[in-house]
């Protein structure tokens, strides 16, 4: 297999995983990449190897620009499985020198693969290599995405190599951005922010701050994920600034499941009062829809409204489920408000009301419950709920 090459002495040598659809839960509907990168210099250098199993591919493009044997560095950005699944067998073909690693990362690997005689050296923030005609300094980012997180920067190609920040699960066989669907990349990339790294937005905005602080230029940027960003990169530096800040589009996602169609109803109501008020909604029920697609959603949207009719005292199990997911991706700054059914007891409204509270929303609206089944006149309520949500979101630009 070919490396493709991103500038002079710096190629593409990883992995093309065309048939991943499910990535520990996260719904990989375009596959995905596992990318390594190789730097000829005095100092030949890998950065990151890759999932288990998709070594040989590597190790074969490798092998179209150099001997892998000759590599003198290895540089793991990043050590969860699908980067360092494929660290033993790559190590112990190349021979690397010196593997350079965060010391997290260092401790983590010795536990992966139960041994500690690797050639690791810390890589700390700030703490540069000369490789040649080259520089790697790097930068610690620990939780994007793990505590042994780092990046490589090329001051000499104004290159970033940042593992999963900036990355998209999206299996194509293009190299870059310029050359692949750009609607579909940026969704990608949308939902690889959303379902991966919006936990750690705070730490996103300290990186962006750093990168400037430092002030790392920045034409390309590498990610362990989807394409090289060399035509777009602003664009995507300017939506993690956009996404980190929690800023979402003017619009209203409504979110709920349903057993005999009356919460079901209670939605689309709401969903009529929010477009009367000239506000885009989208409405996803929870039993025929995708969490990690939902949750994308949620990210790019201002308004956040909850439905679950009430089961055994408390939510429907794919609405508890997603609501689950969410409340541990901390999504920030919505507008949140609640509705659903009941038969006798009805604990649904403040049940999603509490988890409106726990990720922060602004509640604009203490819920509508209906017993058994909404009439015209609940459902009248329901939609003015809507233009409540609307108005606020209207008023919040
Ligand atoms: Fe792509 Fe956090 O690994």
């Amino acid at each position: 297999m070919e490396a493709v090459k991103i500038k002079e002495d710096l190629y593409w040598v990883g992995a093309i995983d065309w048939n991943v659809r499910n990535f520990h839960g996260y719904s990989t509907l375009r596959g995905t990449t596992y990318n390594s990168y190789l730097l000829v210099d005095e100092k030949i250098t890998l950065f990151d190897t890759v999932k288990y199993g998709f070594e040989e591919e590597m190790l074969s493009r490798i092998r179209n620009i150099v001997n892998p044997e000759k590599i003198n560095y290895l540089v793991v950005n990043h050590i969860e499985p699908d980067h360092a699944g494929g660290f033993l067998k790559v190590v112990e073909i190349i021979k690397p020198e010196k593997i350079f690693i965060t010391k997290k990362g260092k401790e983590g690997l010795e536990k992966y693969f139960h041994r500690s005689d690797f050639p690791f050296e810390e890589a700390v923030t700030e703490k540069e290599i000369r490789i040649g005609k080259r520089t790697i300094k790097f930068i610690e980012t620990p939780m994007i995405h793990w505590p042994d997180s780092m990046i490589s920067y090329i001051p000499e190609e104004k290159i970033l190599i940042s593992q999963d920040a900036f990355g998209a699960h999206y299996a194509t066989s293009n190299r870059f951005d310029d050359e692949v669907d750009y609607c579909a990349l940026i969704q990608e990339s949308a939902k690889y922010y959303a379902n991966i790294v919006l936990p750690y937005s705070p730490r996103v905005q300290n990186l962006l701050k750093t990168i400037k602080d430092l002030g790392f230029e920045i034409k390309i940027i590498c990610p362990d994920h989807g394409v090289v960003w060399r035509k777009n990169t602003g664009e995507i530096i300017k939506l993690y600034e956009k996404w980190s800040n929690y800023i979402a589009d003017p619009k209203a996602v409504i979110i709920y499941d349903t057993m005999w169609k009356s919460t079901e109803k209670m939605a689309y109501a709401i969903m009529e009062g929010i477009v009367k008020e000239n506000v885009e909604a989208r409405i996803f029920k929870l039993s025929v829809s995708d969490i990690t697609d939902v949750m994308t959603e949620v990210m790019l949207a201002k308004g956040l409204v909850l439905g679950s009719p009430t089961l055994n005292n408390g939510l429907m199990p794919t609405v508890a489920s997603f609501v689950h997911y969410m409340k541990g991706l901390r999504p920030r700054n919505k507008i949140g408000a609640a509705f659903g059914s009941y038969g006798w007891s009805g604990e649904s409204v403040k049940l999603l009301n509490e988890i409106l509270n726990e990720i922060k929303a602004e509640v604009v609206h203490e819920g509508i419950k209906i017993k058994f089944a909404p009439d015209r006149e609940t459902l009248k309520q329901c939609e003015e709920l809507g233009k409540i949500v609307a108005k606020k979101i209207k008023n919040s630009l």
